[in-house]
């Protein structure tokens, strides 16, 4: 059966060429489990009745022999007429009752992934924007409010409830490992819950086309032990980093007295506008724009001098420095831990 499921799979994704990591088949929560349940359902039906269908066709033209030369006589048969209306009868039946079947176990399915719920949650919202994800961990505290960018940190073992909301146009939030998709409305709060159970670093990736950059507004769910996630947490409620190297120091001035301040934060400075990602910890994630790029010095320095190169159509305009100034100001964002 593991070997039958194995070929299956490399047949319909391997020849695709997805990857094995960003799939609901590679389940990692309770949520996504039930999916991938259903899916391989859904799958051996289809497989069997597919295999139904050529065989009743395979034997239907071995047994026909058209003759090329002459027209077949029409001929009385009321005993193959009266065969072929219960064989057409039976098939409809079968059908039916298969599709019915189907929907029971998807609607009991549906039902079981809104099932998860707990008294003492971890809350995140997560905010659409095009063509990132913000996420805020809320806290009664408003100065211990953790807000970063393309980066959701969950633990692992413990329910999660996700509010969401839009701040342009409809986007969807997709882990296809965690749970099924969630669209995000403008205008309209709503909440989900989800947990996952495997450690890991699972993609996810907007799922409703929402303009010009929708394939580049991906983000990294990183799910972890519980006290790995509370020492992340703590250290995101920190301001940013103080450094006194004097090239984190320039950095720091080519920072605040550019274009960056009239769109991002940095906790600490008196960089406070929420157009775009919140900086404060930007040296700690994995990614930047929308986990299109990985965050070292050289893609940074390339996305700052010209993003529209990389994402045609973002909001970040080109800011053509001079080397030195460049140089400084990566040199701070990477200090930003
Ligand atoms: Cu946001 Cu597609």
């Amino acid at each position: 059966m593991k070997a039958l499921r194995t070929l299956a799979w490399i047949i319909v994704f391997g020849l695709l060429g997805c990857q094995s990591n960003h799939s609901s088949l590679s389940a990692a929560g309770p949520q996504s489990k039930n999916i991938e349940w259903l899916y391989w359902l859904i799958f051996w039906i289809c497989l069997a009745v597919f295999v139904l269908v050529m065989v009743f066709f395979a034997h239907g033209t071995a047994r026909t022999k058209v003759d090329e030369q002459e027209m077949a006589p029409v001929m009385e048969n009321p005993e193959g007429d009266r065969r072929a209306r219960v064989a057409v009868s039976v098939a409809v039946t079968v059908t039916v009752i298969t599709l019915f079947v189907v929907l029971a176990f998807s609607i009991v399915t549906g039902n079981t992934v809104e099932g998860l719920s707990s008294k003492n949650p971890v809350t995140i919202q997560i905010i659409g924007h095009q063509w990132w994800w913000e996420a805020r961990y809320p806290n009664p505290q408003a100065d211990l409010t953790v807000v970063t960018a393309n980066e959701i940190h969950v633990p692992v073992g413990l329910p999660v409830v996700v509010l969401t909301s839009s701040a342009d146009v409809i986007h969807s939030f997709w882990v296809p490992n965690i749970q099924g998709k969630r669209d995000l409305l403008p205008g309209y709060q709503s909440a989900f819950w989800f947990q996952a159970d495997k450690p890991g670093i699972y993609h996810g990736q907007c799922a409703e086309f929402c303009g010009e950059q929708h394939a580049h507004m991906g983000f990294e769910m990183v799910a972890e032990p519980v006290d790995k996630f509370q020492n992340w947490l703590s250290q995101q409620r920190k301001p940013s980093a103080q450094s006194t190297d004097p090239s984190v120091l320039r950095g720091r001035e080519v920072f605040l007295t550019h274009s960056c301040v009239l769109c991002h934060t940095v906790r600490g400075t008196d960089a406070g506008s929420k157009v775009g990602p919140d900086l404060t910890h930007l040296a700690s994630r994995r990614m930047i724009a929308g986990a299109t790029l990985s965050n070292e010095s050289g893609s940074l320095a390339g996305w700052i001098t010209d993003p529209q190169r990389v994402k045609p159509g973002v909001l970040m305009p080109a800011n053509p420095l001079p080397p030195d100034d460049l140089d400084a100001l990566v040199t701070y964002l990477r200090s930003l831990q």
